[in-house]
């Protein structure tokens, strides 16, 4: 069998892309999808945007989930983020049983656990880079000189060190999304969800893009699950899941 034919095998459905260089994959899951279904209601009929979905990320590893438009993406990295709760199912990330917390409780955990990335920023436009970084750190009890240290230095780790004081406009898209990155590390999260983070930019910038979340997986240590529709941002990961109408296909 030809290395590019043991390539292609491994490329399943959850393909493990044995010839990249090993990560930092220490094999014990930091996401746990335990059955889960989403449901939403339309004219009284129920919808079911997820269907008892299993699926695990182990700790340390960057992964990829992909599908057709529809196919529930962004509603699993809401319930993973803890921004949602599933209708039924059991989800465990980075060792808490998300789908049993109240609202308050939540609030707190995702500040200090998960970091997310938007395709479209969601930077705030009268705030500067450095202010928008700030942000997350406004729900702890970090205090304001600690609040600008930290953002300058997730905005050093972006390499965005020199544009502190710009506002969203004076800057191009790869750098906002750059910033937005810096704001979903500000606070150390274990785990960093992107929802597309590169679909809005041009090549270049989304591979400084895909590089960056690279590096934040390799010396940073942080589990990645992002969102995408471009092969050569799948081709990063190590894992690639595929919905399709809710299920893993
Ligand atoms: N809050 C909601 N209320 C009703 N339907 C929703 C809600 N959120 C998502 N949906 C529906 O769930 C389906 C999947 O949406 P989404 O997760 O955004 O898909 P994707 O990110 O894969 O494009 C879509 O049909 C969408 O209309
Ligand atoms: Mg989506």
């Amino acid at each position: 069998m030809s290395d590019a034919k043991v390539h292609e095998e491994n490329r399943g459905d959850e393909s493990r892309h044995d010839d990249k260089p090993a990560r930092k994959a220490a094999n014990k899951p930091v996401i746990e999808c335990k059955g889960i279904t989403r449901s939403f209601w339309r004219a009284k009929e129920r919808v079911d945007v997820l269907s008892d979905l299993d699926l695990e990320i182990e700790e340390g590893s960057f992964d990829a989930l992909m599908g057709p438009s529809g196919s529930g993406k962004t509603t699993l990295l809401n319930l993973i983020a803890g921004l949602d709760r599933p209708t039924a199912g059991r989800l465990l990330v980075a060792g808490t049983e998300v789908s049993a917390m109240g609202d308050a409780a939540l609030a707190k955990w995702r500040s200090q656990t998960i970091g997310f990335v938007f395709q479209h920023f969601n930077l705030i436009p009268v705030l500067t880079a450095l202010e928008n970084v700030e942000l997350p750190l406004l729900l702890t009890k970090v205090p304001a000189s600690e609040r600008k240290k930290r953002a300058q230095i997730a905005l050093r780790v972006v390499g965005l060190e020199d544009r502190l004081h710009h506002r969203p406009q004076q800057l191009s898209g790869g750098q906002e999304q750059r910033v937005g990155i810096a704001r979903a590390i500000v606070h150390d999260p274990k785990i960093i969800v992107a929802d597309e983070p590169t679909g809005e930019l041009d090549r270049k910038s989304a591979d400084d893009v895909l590089n960056l979340l690279d590096k934040l997986n390799r010396e940073f240590d942080k589990t990645i699950l992002m969102v995408t529709h471009d092969p050569a941002a799948a081709e990063r990961a190590r894992v690639v899941h595929k919905l399709d109408k809710g299920r893993l296909t």
